[in-house]
This record gives C-alpha cells, sequence and structure tokens, in this order.
C-alpha cells in the first residue's frame, strides 16, 4: 500500500519535434491508468504531463520548416492534446516548457544553485548529440557519430556554464542504496549505482551557439541546457517548491520514464534538487521499449511508427490500452504487432469478456424482465472476484499493470465457466432449480459490476459501458467509479440498461482491411501479392511447418558465452543459475533446465551458444538474461558448444 495518501504521477514531457507514436502513447497510458487507479482509492492524484519545447533539436525542425520554433510547438503541441484526448487520457494539467509560469521557476531554481555555489563559469569542448539532447563522452564516440542515432555529432567548443554534480556523488549514491523505491525496476538500479560510482563529473548547462531557450539569469548570452529546463517542469507544474500544490504533492512523484532517460532523471535530477534544498521524488519507474520487428519505433525510423490514434479510431481507446498494458510486463522491451493486437482484442475482449457481459445481460432481459433480481447466498464467484480484486490492488501498488489485467481476467473466465456449468437457460424448466435462477443471474450481473470497477482504470471507457448496462449511473457518482468495495451492492430492482456488444468480432475480412490500412507498405510481409501487398488476415498462430525470411533468422543475437559459475536453484531438480561471460564487461544470469544432465561442476570454462536478445525473464524468481542452446527433445541431451577457441561474446551465424 501506498503509505502516503496522495500522489504525483508525471510522464516525461515529450519534445515537439515529433508527432505522438506508440511509444509516447505507451508512458501516457500507463501514467493515466495509475492515476485512475489511485483515484479509484480515493486518495488524491495529480496527474501531469506536457511538452519540451526548448533546444537546438526543436530550432532546428522549426528552421527547416520555415518557420518559428514557437508556431512550431504551437502547432505540434496540438497533436499531443488531441492523441491524449483520443486515448481517454484524464491528466490534470498540461505544462509546456514555453509557459512563463515555467520559465518563472526555472529561473528560480537557477539562481538557488547559484546562491549555494554550485554554479561556475567555464568552457566545454567535446562532442554534442542534438539527437539525444546529451553531450557524448569521447569514449562512445565511434567516427564522430553518435552511437544511438547514427547521426554526425556536433563539436562544441564554447564557454559554459557548469554544475558540479561531483559534490553529489557520495549522498546520491548513499540515496539510492537506501531508497529501494527510488529507482525501479531493480536492474535500473543496479545500472544506475554502477554508473554513478563510476564517478560523476561536473555537468555543462549552458549553451551560447543557438538562442532557442531560457536565457541564463544575468547572462542572456546563454541559454540554460534543455534537460535542466525540463526537468524542472516537475516543480513548475506545482507552482514551485513553494507553489500552492507542492505541500500536497511533493515529494509524493512518481516519474514515469522510457529507459532511454533513466541517466537524466536518476543522477541529474536528484543531484540538482539535492543542490537546491528539495526533497528527492519517491520512484523513478523506468519502462522498456516498443520495437516493430527489434528496431525501437521512433522519428528517425519511418518504418516503425504506429499511430496510436488510427489504432484508437479503428478498434477503440481501450482495445488499444488493454494490449499495451496487457501485453508487456512493465520494464521489458515489447515487440509490437498489429497481429497480436487483433488476436488479443477478438480473444480476450471480445470472447471472453465481451461474451460474458452479452450472455449475461441477454439472460437477465430475458428471464427476469431486464431487473436486478434480489441477491441471494453469495456463489463461488464472490471469492474469486474478492481474490481478483486483491491481486489487482497488490499488482498496481508495485506498478505491475500486465499482471492486475491477468488477476481480473482470472475473474472474467471463472464467471464464464459459472455460466457454463449453472447453464441458466434451462433453469427456468426445470422446476427443481428455477427458483435458483434469480440467484444466479444476480452473482453474474454483481461480477460485471465489479469487473466494470475494476477494469475503469485501464479501459475508461468500456468499464464504464459495463456499468451502464448494469443501470449504473455512472456520471452520477461524485467522482469517477469506486474500486470494488463489498459483494451485494448492485440494488435489487434497478433497471438494466440495453447489452450492447462491448468488442465487436474483428472477422478475417475486417482485420485484412485494418492491416492494410495500418501496416506501412515496407513492412507488409509479402509486398509482391498480387492483392496488392494486403497481408494476409490469417491469425497470428505460428505456422510450426513456416519457413522463416532472412531477416527473421538475423535478429536471432547468438553468441558464444563463456561459463564463469554454475549452481542449483533450491527447490529445482532441472534448473541451474549460471553466470555467463558474453564479452560485455560483465557477466550475465541466465536460469537453463540442464540440471538434470549436467552438474555444475561440469560445466565451469566452458563455452557454449546463447541466445543473447531474447528478452530477460524472471524464473522462479530469478531474473534470466538469455538461453543457453542445447539438443534433445523432451529433455537436454547436450549444449550446443562451437568447434575451435572462440573470445566470449563472438557472432554465431
Ligand atoms: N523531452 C525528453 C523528456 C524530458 S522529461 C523531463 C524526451 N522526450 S521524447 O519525446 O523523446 O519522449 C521520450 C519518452 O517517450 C521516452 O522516455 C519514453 O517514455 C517514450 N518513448 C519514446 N519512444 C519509445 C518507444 N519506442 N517505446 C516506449 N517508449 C518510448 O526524451
Amino acid at each position: 500500500m501506498v503509505a502516503h495518501q496522495s500522489i504525483y504521477i508525471t510522464t516525461p514531457i515529450y519534445y515537439v519535434n515529433d508527432a505522438p507514436h506508440l511509444g509516447h502513447a505507451y508512458t501516457t497510458v500507463l501514467a493515466d491508468t495509475f492515476a485512475r487507479y489511485h483515484r479509484s482509492r480515493g486518495r488524491a492524484v495529480f496527474f501531469l504531463t506536457g511538452t519540451d519545447e526548448h533546444g537546438q533539436k526543436i530550432e532546428e525542425v522549426a528552421r527547416a520548416a520555415a518557420t518559428t520554433p514557437l508556431a512550431h510547438a504551437d502547432r505540434v503541441v496540438e497533436r499531443f492534446r488531441d492523441t491524449w484526448k483520443r486515448l481517454l487520457i484524464a491528466n490534470d494539467d498540461f505544462i509546456r516548457t514555453t509557459e512563463p509560469r515555467h520559465k518563472a521557476v526555472v529561473e528560480r531554481f537557477w539562481q538557488r544553485l547559484v546562491d549555494r555555489g554550485d554554479i561556475y563559469l567555464s568552457s566545454y569542448e567535446g562532442w554534442y548529440c542534438v539527437a539525444c539532447e546529451d553531450f557524448s563522452p569521447e569514449s562512445q564516440v565511434v567516427d564522430g557519430m553518435c552511437p544511438i542515432h547514427q547521426r554526425s555529432l556536433s563539436r562544441i567548443e564554447e564557454p559554459s556554464y557548469f554544475f558540479r554534480m561531483s559534490r553529489y556523488e557520495r549522498t546520491l549514491i548513499e540515496h539510492i542504496e537506501s531508497h529501494p523505491a527510488f529507482i525501479q525496476p531493480e536492474s535500473r538500479r543496479n545500472e544506475v549505482l554502477a554508473f554513478v560510482k563510476g564517478g560523476l563529473r561536473d555537468l555543462s548547462i549552458s549553451r551560447t551557439s543557438f538562442s532557442w531557450g531560457i536565457p541564463v539569469p544575468g547572462d542572456p548570452a546563454h541559454v540554460i541546457y534543455v534537460w535542466v529546463d525540463a526537468l524542472v517542469n516537475y516543480l513548475s507544474a506545482l507552482g514551485g517548491t513553494e507553489g500552492p500544490n507542492a505541500d500536497t504533492f511533493w515529494p509524493h512523484a512518481v516519474h514515469l520514464v522510457g529507459k532511454d532517460i533513466v541517466r537524466f532523471h536518476c543522477v541529474y535530477w536528484p543531484t540538482l534538487l539535492m543542490a537546491a534544498g528539495v526533497p528527492l521524488p519517491k520512484t523513478v519507474l523506468a519502462h522498456g521499449w516498443w520495437t516493430v520487428r527489434g528496431k525501437k519505433i521512433s522519428k528517425s525510423m519511418p518504418a516503425t511508427r504506429v499511430d496510436p490514434n488510427l489504432l484508437a479510431e479503428d478498434l477503440s481507446p481501450d482495445a488499444l490500452r488493454y494490449f499495451l498494458l496487457r501485453e508487456v510486463p512493465l520494464g521489458l522491451d515489447g515487440d509490437f504487432s498489429y497481429e497480436a493486437l487483433l488476436s488479443r482484442t477478438n480473444s480476450e475482449l471480445g470472447n471472453d469478456l465481451g461474451n460474458l457481459v452479452n450472455r449475461t445481460l441477454t439472460l437477465a432481459h430475458r428471464f427476469l424482465a431486464g431487473r436486478v433480481p434480489s441477491p441471494g447466498h453469495p456463489s463461488e464467484l464472490a471469492a474469486i472476484a474478492v481474490a481478483a480484486r486483491d491481486q489487482a490492488a497488490a499488482a498496481l501498488e508495485a506498478y505491475h499493470p500486465s499482471r492486475a489485467l491477468d488477476a481480473i481476467f482470472e475473474l472474467v473466465r471463472a464467471a464464464n465457466r459459472y455460466v457454463d456449468h449453472t447453464a441458466p437457460w434451462t433453469m427456468a424448466k426445470d422446476p427443481d432449480r428455477a427458483a435458483l435462477l434469480p440467484t444466479t443471474l444476480y452473482e453474474l450481473l454483481e461480477t460485471i459490476g465489479w469487473l466494470g470497477r475494476l477494469l475503469v482504470p485501464f479501459m475508461p471507457a468500456k468499464g464504464a459501458a459495463m456499468l451502464a448496462q448494469l443501470g449504473v449511473d455512472v456520471l452520477a457518482e461524485s467522482t469517477l467509479p469506486a474500486w470494488p468495495d463489498r459483494w451485494g451492492e448492485l440494488p435489487a430492482g434497478q433497471s438494466l440498461g440495453t447489452p450492447a456488444p462491448l468488442f465487436p468480432k474483428i472477422d478475417a475480412a475486417k482485420s485484412a482491411e485494418l492491416l492494410n490500412r495500418w501496416v506501412a507498405p515496407e513492412l507488409r510481409e509479402d509486398s509482391s501479392a498480387p492483392t496488392g501487398g494486403a497481408p494476409s488476415a490469417a491469425p497470428p498462430k505460428a505456422d510450426a511447418a513456416a519457413s522463416l525470411t532472412f531477416d527473421e533468422v538475423q535478429r536471432l543475437d547468438l553468441r558464444t558465452g563463456r561459463i564463469e559459475h554454475a549452481e542449483r536453484i533450491a527447490g529445482s531438480t532441472r534448473l541451474l543459475r549460471l553466470e555467463v561471460d558474453l564479452g560485455e564487461g560483465r557477466r550475465r544470469q541466465i536460469v537453463s533446465g540442464i540440471a538434470e544432465t549436467y552438474a555444475p561442476e561440469q560445466l565451469l570454462g566452458r563455452t557454449v551458444v546463447v541466445v543473447a536478445n531474447l528478452a530477460p525473464a524472471n524464473i522462479r524468481g530469478t531474473l534470466s538474461e538469455g538461453m543457453l542452446l542445447a539438443a534433445g527433445e523432451a529433455a537436454v541431451e547436450a549444449l550446443a558448444t562451437v568447434d575451435g577457441p572462440v573470445a566470449p561474446g563472438t557472432r554465431v551465424r
């Protein structure tokens, strides 16, 4: 449970060089789901999103579009606002870094750092990546290019103000070590700790070679470094540390970020706050990346762009939100597939949830004249519902929305089984069971009420539609629908609404039409097909006999690895925990099901073949970051190795 009853949830503020894509939508949907959940528990919530409008990148984009940076930002910001509306995002505020209220707080913040003696004037010489809006350490520069964006870096030699970040190295390490909730998930926390322990240098925090930014107070030849400007948004939206909302919401902040901007939030931001004498936010919560065919969704890769607006319009915002929240455990990367989106929408939302609601409502109209009957003795569904609710709450408090949805859909499946085994449509004709019909249907209607309330944070419109079909006047509830509390609250006699399918079935023809609209031509499987390249509408089930394209095979990153450590996992006869050197400067931990064939001591020093780009997974509570290849059908017979000495981390192809 959250100890404090108020919570401040933020998204990164998005750069206005780019229209919103699925990656941006993901962070914002996560934040909205947490915000709605906490509101439904009666907590004070402040949910902020916004746009990052200064910096060299925006200045360059505007120049290329022959407009001013502000005019450009004014246009793009509307696209963000529209997208958030379409995705049912209920933010309490939207901040733009070009607003006077932000500028004033940034200027005060800067002044505090000056007063503490933490800013000094010097000069910066080195490389800068405009796409990252970040300085690139000499060690990472390859042929003058940014290793992330593959674009050429700018060589900077200019006077610059510096922030004495190095002063805060020790205090930051102590803070991270003594506050396990500060950086989540733990893998990111370890990365940040290792980075900080490697030594913090002072940070260049002003630029003179362009002007689109907030001028340095007292020295307008400089503009404030865009990341310092941007990070302060989290305070300026509260009106600064003395602002009207700061007492309630600071430092009870959860900053949701993508893994690409962890360092800015977990190193720059906390050290800046320490210097300014402001308490640190409670949590920085980092999620992984959405990729398309293994490539990060981003502006610089047009083929990977996925438009959340189109998907929300064609399916429903709720189906898209459900997919994003359900498909990938928060923290891990996920490869986006349109087919998987359609498949989950049809099966879990249409067949499981939608049908449950539809058949229950239809039965209630047919046998109960469309009114809620009186409750009888609670059935097994009551206990299952309570367990689902409590598991979902625990998962949401721990920021695991996919796990929460899993728990809620256990209840959906239990309710469908209840319909199947009670078969209410046979009850009316059976004199022995006819009297049980109203109670049976009450249990199902109450389950739908609970499901509606549990699902509102994830799928606000469909959750509300479920409640509306039960005749609950959603708009009349003082706030939004509350998290379910007691079993049996649906009032007897209430008129039910008209049943209407929540998630109409998407048949093969419709799927084909949608895929044709959504999928960029260059991404279609078979662009020479006589249909003009429309992908097949076949369900996404893997065809065992289907052959892979060369590109698909290339996506497998197979590497040689040397086993440095091996031990049994307590309580398992099959699993070993291995530490494997893949030439990365650190050992990977891999959980492998080979204990029945190999004793740990037989493995030390062996070179094996590892699938290096397998998404990390948690196996029996142990993180596994890869997989060993082995021969054998049901049981492992022998490990795959290489025929000669090669260095750890050598590519196997
Ligand atoms: N302006 C900075 C953030 C400043 S916050 C003080 C920035 N903006 S951004 O427009 O590049 O958006 C970054 C955020 O969008 C990422 O941190 C992440 O939350 C989200 N995503 C962008 N692409 C993404 C994916 N492909 N996958 C998942 N999320 C990603 O950085």
